[in-house]
């Protein structure tokens, strides 16, 4: 090993060792969480000299320095994890140097990617269950793991941001949005014929209320039009998760309700049986200081172009996609998220 890979290797090892606590853990220690997807459910997978999310100032709340997590601190995966019971799976780019926590199971996510190619060189979600059949392939995980195992779905909207991108239009989008939902499943049936034994898919959240999408608001209103595609795809959703469980004559296939949640949480006006309200909630902690930069852009003498808000647990958004640690708290407590982590694990 290189001087310089253990330098990083003793970074990784004190920046995964922290384990997750403080959500109802249910204890089920031989458990194996997959992750696939992307950055709301990244910790760590994008490289290094081009993610944002290992630059300052992402990670300053956990671990207290960038360390590939698209938040100040914790996502969803770290919660979910936490849920189980158990430590949060490395990134899959580390199984070689943190062999020892493979056992856990392995995060996938690559931020930025979508079930199509969104985000050239990070592997689509097809190329991510790739990875998986791979290490099957290789005697990594034998069938017996798999039968005890989750995967984690995260697939947060990036092709549709990429739809818009190119086309510059919303025009299509019905057509479109049946299409990610159907590859999706495709995926997810996949996943099960691999041997995992439960598949969980998050709901899209309202994604008109993204910053990048309420900034036009001053951070006020949410982009109704937006958030009409979104309850199409968690239409299609519901029902292509009910055909997986006909089609397979199981219960295998699950939705978690991130919608139910991030709606919960920002509908929320005042504290709730000690769940945080946020002020502003539409108001990231983290941006450019003008539409041309974003969250940690620094100017070529290093001058910050971009601005951060004080206290980074009194707001629900971190940059003008993610949320902030506390605000991924606050999703997961919520009842709608909790009763859908709880269906998980009835039987
Ligand atoms: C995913 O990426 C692979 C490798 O680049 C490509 O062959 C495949 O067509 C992509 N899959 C989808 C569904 O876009
Ligand atoms: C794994 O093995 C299967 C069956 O032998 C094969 O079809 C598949 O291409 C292999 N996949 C990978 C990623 O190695
Ligand atoms: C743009 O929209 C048209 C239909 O309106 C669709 O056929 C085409 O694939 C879309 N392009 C991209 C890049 O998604
Ligand atoms: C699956 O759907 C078919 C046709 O709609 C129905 O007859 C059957 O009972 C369903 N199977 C299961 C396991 O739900
Ligand atoms: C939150 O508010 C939105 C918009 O006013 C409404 O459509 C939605 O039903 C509410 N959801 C919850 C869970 O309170």
């Amino acid at each position: 090993m290189a001087a310089q890979n253990l330098v990083f290797f003793f970074i990784f090892l004190s920046v995964f060792s922290g384990e997750q606590r403080g959500v109802e853990g249910l204890g089920m220690g031989e458990k194996k969480l997959f992750v696939f997807g992307d950055s709301y459910a990244d910790t760590g997978n994008n490289r290094i000299a081009l993610a944002s999310s290992w630059k300052f100032p992402y990670g300053i709340t956990f671990p207290g320095k960038p360390a590939g997590r698209f938040s100040d601190g914790r996502v969803s995966t770290d919660f979910i994890a936490g849920y189980m019971g158990m430590k949060t799976p490395i990134p899959y780019r580390w199984r070689k140097q943190l062999a020892g926590r493979v056992k856990y199971g392995l995060n996938f996510a690559y931020g930025g990617t979508g079930v199509f190619d969104t985000a050239a060189p990070y592997p689509n979600m097809t190329t991510q269950i790739g990875f998986l059949q791979q290490l099957i392939n290789d005697s990594v995980y034998t069938k017996r793991d798999l039968e005890t195992s989750l995967a984690f779905v995260s697939a947060s909207g990036n092709d549709y941001a990429n739809y818009i991108a190119m086309n510059g239009s919303t025009a299509g989008f019905p057509t479109f949005i049946s299409s990610v939902v159907s590859q999706l499943a495709v995926n997810m049936r996949r996943m099960h014929g691999l041997g995992v034994e439960k598949i969980a898919v998050g709901s899209l959240p309202p994604l008109g209320c993204l910053p990048l999408n309420t900034a036009r608001s001053s951070f006020r209103q949410c982009d109704r039009a937006q958030n009409a595609l979104v309850d199409l795809h968690n239409q299609l959703l519901l029902r292509a998760v009910a055909n997986l469980n006909n089609q397979t004559n199981s219960a295998s296939f699950f939705i978690l309700d991130f919608h139910g949640a991030f709606w919960t949480v920002l509908n929320r006006t005042h504290p709730h049986q000690g769940n945080p309200s946020f002020e502003n909630p539409l108001q990231p902690c983290c941006m450019g200081v003008s539409a041309a930069f974003s969250c940690a852009s620094v100017d070529e003498n290093g001058d910050k172009k971009y601005t951060l808000c004080s206290n980074p647990k009194s707001k629900f958004f971190w940059d003008t996609l993610h949320p902030t640690q506390e605000g991924w708290r606050a999703v997961s407590s919520t009842p709608a998220f909790q009763n859908s982590l709880r269906q998980l694990f009835q039987n």
